[in-house]
């Protein structure tokens, strides 16, 4: 467990001063910090073929290699860092660093993404586009920050390392552990250990109009829906054969927009996208064959049922129904079953008493069984 404490302020003057404003050091947010994987561990889960890996060094110039890897040579002892993406998924006791920040919805969080520098080790002055915080883990990293600054140009040190030229620092650091950066989108910083490092970035994701519109004419095409055609019964004749008139533009927009309107289809979309998974996990889909007739009997036998490392999941309220959209998929159900879907998204555990309440309804039981039989959410 993980108690956070961001200085003094509360969780909402945090929201309301800094997020996405400006960075902040929170010094001993994590008291008596204790890291919950080894360097060993995060280098055994480098070594796997579905997991996201990298190190990057600098010695005569910034390199950076992919993984997974078999050969550890390129983390020298200075100036070098292995970086593991969405450990979170994968390590149950890193998992819990992401819970203190639940305080941010989960469809915010994207992952957490761990760090082990040697010496000097860090990834060079750059920024993201992302919020992230950067907790210290074992050992110690000078780290410099600077204020939001949307007009820093970016460029490319090496084939994947996109760095920023030098920035004037607001903070300037030495962090130990337990200690926390904020940094928001678009604000340079640079770390480096000053001795060997363990650093635990919770990041957060934001999709932009590109990711929204294309997933969106992906979703129409799969589900065979946007089939509305522009139609014209109501032309007149006019002087110019060239022009593309305003009122036809505002027709041609309304095409697009009607079909972004409209609830239903909407509403489907962006539960599955919002819930899609960015990276594999470690899911373990049920060998027993579990049905809706199975599934309350399955349930009566243990006490909690839990959710997979890393699991996407959200819910939309709505009138009369609520939608659940988990990795990708959507459920819609009735209202009355909306105690049940809110305890499986904002809960890392669900007592089984309050699931087999809802049992009695047939679409209730066949939306657990899919649960279920995917893994996404297991007993144990
Ligand atoms: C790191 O842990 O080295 C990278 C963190 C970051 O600056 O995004
Ligand atoms: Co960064």
């Amino acid at each position: 467990m993980y108690t956070l404490h961001i200085n003094d302020l509360t969780q909402q003057e945090f929201l309301s001063q800094y997020w996405q404003k400006k960075p902040l050091l929170i010094k001993g947010g994590f008291k008596s910090f204790e890291d919950p994987l080894e360097p060993d561990e995060l280098a055994g889960l480098a070594m796997e073929e579905g997991i996201e890996s990298r190190i990057v060094t600098n010695h005569d110039g910034w390199q950076c290699t992919n993984g997974p890897f078999e050969d550890f040579s390129p983390l020298s002892n200075e100036n070098a860092t292995l970086l593991v993406q969405a450990v979170d998924h994968w390590h149950p006791d890193a998992a819990q660093l992401l819970e203190p920040f639940r305080f941010i919805p989960n469809w915010r969080i994207d992952d957490l993404m761990v760090s082990y520098s040697t010496v000097g080790g860090g990834v060079g002055p750059h920024l993201d586009q992302y919020d992230v915080f950067i907790i210290q883990g074992l050992g110690k990293r000078h780290w410099r920050v600077g204020n939001v600054d949307k007009s820093i140009q970016q460029f490319s040190a090496n084939k994947g390392l996109l760095q920023v030229g030098q920035f004037d620092a607001v903070i300037d650091v030495i962090l130990e552990p337990g200690d926390i950066l904020y940094i928001p989108p678009s604000a340079p910083h640079e770390g480096y250990a000053t001795e060997a490092a363990m650093n635990y970035s919770v990041g957060f994701r934001a999709p932009n109009q590109t990711d929204l519109l294309s997933a969106f004419a992906d979703h129409l095409i799969d589900h065979d829906l946007g089939q509305s055609r522009y139609t014209d019964a109501s032309l007149t004749l006019r002087d110019s054969c060239g022009q593309l008139q305003q009122n036809e533009i505002e027709h041609l927009r309304a095409l697009v927009t009607d079909a972004i309107n409209d609830d239903d289809v909407f509403l489907r979309f962006i539960a599955e996208h919002i819930s899609a998974p960015k990276h594999d996990k470690d899911l373990l889909p049920l060998d027993d064959e579990i049905d809706e007739s199975s599934v309350s009997n399955y349930l009566h036998n243990y006490p909690y049922l839990y959710k997979a490392g890393g699991l996407r999941c959200i819910y939309i309220e709505q009138d009369e129904s609520v939608m659940l959209g988990v990795e990708g998929h959507s459920f819609n159900m009735p209202i009355m079953h909306l105690t049940a879907v809110q305890a499986l998204c904002d809960q890392p555990q669900v007592q089984t008493p309050l699931i087999l309440e809802h049992t009695h309804c047939l679409l209730f039981r066949q939306m657990m069984a899919t649960l279920i039989r995917e893994g996404f959410w297991f007993i144990d």
